[in-house]
């Protein structure tokens, strides 16, 4: 059987990473796509010169013309502009959304049949102008924010009880900006819940508070270490576990902004819930129960992400 087609719409610092990370773990063949010329071929040849000692067949391909991404049976698109030190994601907004356009009309004309993951940013306003201007099905578009939103709050909750990475898991609702909501009632270290182990001394409600914090500013933290530039590593890890558990069928459930009719009692928004990704693409929303708090919580992330739709209507009024 043929190796799965991953098309990488954007071939700067996250573009890369996701060409490696597919190269090393034998995701299928790279078409990395770009409108800068050189890049997508640069960083392709450069991986595929990585294959000798890494021991991978996948082939990498450079491309500015989108008629190379025919067939693409999964697409991640990182195209746009990286927020700078003191710039907010929704800052963002007016150069990624001519980005989000042409991308769109791309994928629309050359692979209608991809399952799509959106990371630029202001991700649930962009995945959403993703979908309109691709016009694929809601189910077969979707965002990468709330994966690695979990996995900084993981991340901070490990170092906090000196446990495993892989014994913590982590629940982030929202959007992906500062409205973000991390759950704490529905992390848990091996199963036991945050709030259990506040009870149990393991740690204390305020350094609690202050971990949530950091993980709502996780992105604004590196902007500002690297301050050329966001986030990339993690950000493309979190997408390639996306795109795994749909080219692998794993029926993973992985919080995503994905478009959400009905549950949590929204009409049709892209904002980040808890899905299952398999085959056929995001199979379910998962509606859980929030108490009250998170409910209010929960709406003004969603409010914050009506505002950016908002925008990008009076921007682009195709879109109204
Ligand atoms: N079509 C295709 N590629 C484009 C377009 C376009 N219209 N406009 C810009 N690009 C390319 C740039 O040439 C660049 O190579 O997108 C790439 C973006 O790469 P970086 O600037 O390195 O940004 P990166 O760190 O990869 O982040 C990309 O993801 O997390 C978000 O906020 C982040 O919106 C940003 C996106």
């Amino acid at each position: 059987m043929a190796r799965p087609k991953i098309a990488l719409i954007g071939a700067g610092q996250i573009g890369g990473t996701l060409a490696h990370l597919i190269a090393l773990k034998e995701l299928g063949d790279v078409i990395l796509f770009d409108i800068a010329e050189g890049t997508p071929q640069g960083k392709a040849l450069d991986i595929a010169q990585s294959g000798p000692s890494e021991g991978f067949d996948a082939t990498m391909t450079g491309t500015n013309s989108y008629a190379d991404l025919a067939g693409a049976d999964v697409c991640i698109v990182t195209a746009g502009v990286p927020r700078k030190p003191g710039m907010s994601r929704d800052d963002l907004i007016g150069i990624n959304l001519k980005v989000m356009k042409s991308v769109g009309e791309g994928i629309k004309a050359h692979c209608p049949n991809a399952f799509v993951i959106c990371i630029t940013n202001p991700l649930d306003a962009m995945v959403w102008a993703l979908r309109e201007f691709s016009g694929l099905p809601h189910h077969k578009v979707v965002g990468m924010a709330g994966v690695l939103d979990s996995a900084r709050f993981r991340h901070f909750l490990s170092l906090e009880f000196n446990v495993s990475m892989k014994d913590v898991t982590a629940f982030v609702l929202g959007g992906h900006g500062d409205t973000m909501v991390p759950s704490v009632r529905y992390s848990t270290v091996g199963g036991i819940p945050l709030p259990d182990l506040v009870a149990m001394g393991w740690t204390t409600q305020e350094k609690l508070d202050a971990i949530v914090q950091r993980t709502r500013d996780g992105g604004a933290e590196i902007v500002g270490l690297l301050k050329t530039g966001s986030a990339f590593y993690a950000p493309a890890t979190s997408a390639i576990e996306m795109a795994e558990a749909y080219l692998k069928d794993q029926k993973r459930l992985l919080p995503c902004a994905a478009h959400v009719k009905g549950p949590y009692g929204l009409d049709g928004i892209y904002v980040g819930v808890p899905v299952i990704i398999g085959a056929g693409g995001v199979e379910r929303v998962v509606e859980v129960k929030l108490d009250a708090s998170e409910k209010a919580m929960l709406d003004k992330s969603i409010d914050a992400v009506k505002g950016l739709l908002t925008a990008c209507k009076a921007i682009d009024p195709t879109l109204a």
